[in-house]
């Protein structure tokens, strides 16, 4: 008997795109359905030329979407439920047209427009002349995937549909299927470890209705606990208030308000903990005491906040640290920013600190981007160019395991 696929139960979005090696792609969706995943099928107009949603359909137990709704019956296709429906978004054959698509955020049919709504890990197997491949446009468009956190999967050299010979076609079936199966096989580099996280802001209650926070919605923290809970590690997620929700069932999220809670809740957990990363914007300053009742502008025209400075959550497991522990902070910084970065790696006695800077368009608070780098106790420096939240996530995991690895 062969062992199960990976990509058993797991929904895979297949998108086809109007290229010559479309004819392939009824052959991937055979795999994909032989292997046991779910195949949905988006056809971009122009990929209906090349192969019919017929056979797609027949392959895959699904009727083909190509339009925002069927004409006949007006029934809509929702893109973000497809999109969030997907463990998997697979697009192949990727023509140039839709990679550049893809790049630019030109949602203009049904498949780019789910694949914006996709949280699902995305693939590319470009298929195209070899003139097309090699045109910077395309070279420019893919680096753009890339650093989205898109995995391309390289076309090979060979005989075009042009008689033409070079780098063009689109990788195999069975490649492609090897490619989905390597990244849904669990990563286990992390079993057996717990790792603690703070994220999100901390809320400061001022009185029953009022509280001084901040900006953070703890993207970064979340991203980094699904990373680590996918490498195989228990998570204790310590998490300021924040609209996300934590999916892998390996991690615990203790809900915490305040800079003394969330202390609490990271110190119990800590001495437990092989990994600690302090992803958390623990508000610097809390009203010296709550009122009880809601100040009233009428009785207080003039309202002082007397504020007292929060505890250090990073400093005080930094100082608690024992042997065999990593301790991760993150320096949010305005201006000298690698020199206070290294500052406070060395005061909170961190292993590894990951810099972003404001000055960086599209890092910091609230985007689903990130654009980092990493300082090493041991004197080692990474610079990573902007990336999704989630490809961060695995870069800072990954220089964790390093780091883990040169202290062992
Ligand atoms: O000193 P600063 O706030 O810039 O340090 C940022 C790092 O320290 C982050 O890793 C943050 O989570 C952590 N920190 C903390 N407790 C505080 C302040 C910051 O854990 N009170």
């Amino acid at each position: 008997m062969t062992a199960k696929s990976p990509l058993s139960g797991r929904n895979i979005v297949l998108g086809i795109t109007g290229g010559i090696a479309a004819y392939k792609s009824a052959l991937l969706a055979r795999l994909l359905v032989k292997a046991g995943a779910e195949v949905q099928v988006i056809m971009t107009p122009s990929a209906r030329e090349f192969i019919t949603p017929l056979t797609m359909s027949t392959l895959t137990g699904r009727p083909v979407i190509t339009e925002f709704f069927t004409a006949n019956t007006g029934e809509w296709h929702s893109h973000v439920d497809l999109g969030l429906w997907a463990h998997f978004f697979v697009v192949a054959p990727a023509t140039a047209c839709t990679i550049a698509k893809m790049a630019t955020g030109v949602a203009d049919n049904m498949l780019v427009t789910s694949y914006l709504s996709t949280r699902a890990r995305v693939f590319v197997a470009p298929a195209m002349d070899l003139d097309m491949m090699a045109h910077p446009s395309t070279t420019r468009n893919l680096e753009t995937l890339r650093a989205d956190g898109v995995t391309i999967i390289e076309a090979a050299e060979g005989e075009l549909a042009s008689h033409l010979c070079g780098k063009g076609r689109m990788a195999e079936p069975a490649e492609i299927v090897a490619a989905l199966e390597a990244a849904a096989a669990p990563e286990t580099t992390l079993a057996g470890h717990h790792v603690l996280i703070t994220a999100g802001p901390t809320v400061e209650r001022i009185d029953p209705v009022r509280f001084i926070s901040n900006f953070s919605t703890g993207k970064m923290g979340y991203a980094i606990a699904e990373e680590a809970a996918a490498r195989g590690a228990r998570v204790t997620l310590v998490s300021g208030p924040v609209a996300l929700h934590a999916s892998h069932p390996a991690i615990s999220v203790v809900h915490v308000e305040s800079a003394r809670e969330m202390l609490e809740a990271a110190q119990k957990a800590f001495p437990d903990a092989d990994i600690a990363i302090m992803t958390a914007a623990v508000a610097d300053y809390a009203p010296a005491t709550v009122e009880q009742h809601k100040i009233k502008r009428e009785h207080t025209p003039d309202c002082r906040l007397h504020l007292t400075a929060n505890p250090d959550i990073a400093a005080t497991l930094g100082a608690a640290k024992r042997h065999g522990q990593l301790l991760v902070g993150f320096a949010l910084e305005t201006d000298n920013e690698e020199q206070n970065a290294r500052d406070k790696m060395q005061r909170k006695n961190l292993d590894l600190i990951v810099m972003n800077s404001l000055q960086d368009a599209g890092a910091g608070f609230g985007t689903d981007t990130n654009k980092i780098t990493v300082f090493r106790a041991d004197g080692h420096t990474s610079r990573y160019h902007l990336k999704s939240k989630a490809a961060v996530a695995a870069d800072i995991l990954n220089e964790i395991e390093q780091c883990a690895h040169s202290q062992a």
